[in-house]
């Protein structure tokens, strides 16, 4: 059964920080090449924040974009690099907006991030303890990468995107639709920072404060269930995969996007991608591509626009919706 309250998109905003770092500059000081990284991963250059271009930095720029002047009675900051392990960043984020004392607090669900997120925010909304929440995925993820790991280097960028949700019918153009979320936490060290948490405070050798990924199981696996979630989502909200105008996915990899567009039978050309400019922004990524997809009309009024995420815990997960028209 729909809620009564939907939550409906009604704003979209993305930041990045200042410096570009291509794949020659990467080239030139690590064991890679310009032409392994564009063919392994469709990253060309990827953004890296400098001083004062913190995750709450990027995310009030991110969200002062969603809200346009407007006001959100709830912030809820999708983030794996608050800008202090505590407290949550989000309180600082709507201090910075002028929102007053309204609820703010992070979700760590690393690459899905947003996903739960907006997950959190609709939950509010149809709850009734919010009518207008502040959704925003910010990340600076190359705080977490060994700058001599060249399996991460290329991978990662850091920025921020934030989507205004509101209280509306599940009716709207816009209306949030259903929510496919999962984790595995068995296979959390496919893709983990093993120190700076409480079991390992302090790394016992520098290398352990940063993250390490294997790579190819994690491709596999994230082929597999962004398909079978995005799978999920389109049979609960009675949509056949033709109906699907653009798959905003996670940008980890732009072969893990065509693979796992292939997978659902999805055109080639219904698959959204920034990758080659961000790279990998963690909770960021799906907001800022969507924002970037807006601003190019890549995306326009009417889509429908399905979105998935698969990330580290592990964790992922699908909704979509269709593309509202706000003036
Ligand atoms: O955010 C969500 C989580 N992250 C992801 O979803 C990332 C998922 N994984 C991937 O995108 C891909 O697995 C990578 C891009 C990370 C790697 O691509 P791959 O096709 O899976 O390559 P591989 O790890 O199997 O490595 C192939 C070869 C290896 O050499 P050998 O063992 O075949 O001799 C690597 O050592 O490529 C080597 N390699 C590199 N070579 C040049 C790994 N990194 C690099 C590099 N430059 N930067």
């Amino acid at each position: 059964m729909s809620p009564a309250r939907a939550a409906v998109l009604a704003g979209w905003g993305g930041a990045l920080p200042e410096q570009v770092v291509t794949n020659h500059e990467i080239a030139a000081r690590l064991d890679t090449t310009d032409e392994w990284i564009r063919t392994r991963t469709g990253i060309r250059e990827r953004r890296k924040a400098g001083p004062g271009e913190s995750t709450v930095e990027l995310a009030v720029r991110a969200a002062r974009d969603a809200l346009r002047g407007g006001r959100a009675d709830a912030v809820v900051l999708a983030t794996s690099t608050p800008d202090q392990v505590c407290p949550a960043s989000a309180p600082q984020v709507a201090a910075r907006l002028g929102l007053g004392t309204v609820p703010a607090f992070d979700v760590n669900a690393v690459c899905s991030g947003f996903l739960y997120a907006l997950a959190t925010a609709a939950g509010f909304i149809s709850s009734g303890i919010a009518q207008r929440v502040l959704v925003i995925g910010a990340d600076v993820f190359t705080s977490l990468i060994d700058p001599e790991d060249r399996t991460t280097v290329p991978i990662f960028g850091d920025g921020a995107g934030a989507l205004l949700l509101r209280a509306g019918d599940p009716s709207e153009s816009g209306a949030l639709g259903p929510i496919d979320l999962h984790s595995e936490g068995e296979q959390a060290e496919l893709l983990w920072v093993k120190a700076g948490g409480s079991r390992c405070p302090v790394p016992a050798e520098p290398r352990e404060r940063y993250l390490v990924m294997q790579g190819t199981s994690v491709f596999r696996q994230a082929c597999a269930r962004m398909a079978e979630s995005s799978r999920a989502v389109l049979e609960q909200a009675g949509w056949m995969v033709g109906d699907v105008d653009r798959f905003v996915g996670h940008q980890a990899n732009i072969r893990i996007l065509q693979a796992t567009a292939k997978q659902l039978g999805l055109p080639a050309d219904a698959v959204v991608a920034n990758i080659d400019r961000v790279g990998n922004t963690s909770a960021a990524s799906i907001p800022l591509a969507l924002a970037d997809a807006v601003a190019e009309g890549t995306v326009v009024p009417g889509h429908k626009v399905l979105l998935s995420a698969f990330g580290a815990g592990l964790t992922w997960g699908a909704t979509l919706l269709t593309w509202p028209s706000l003036d």
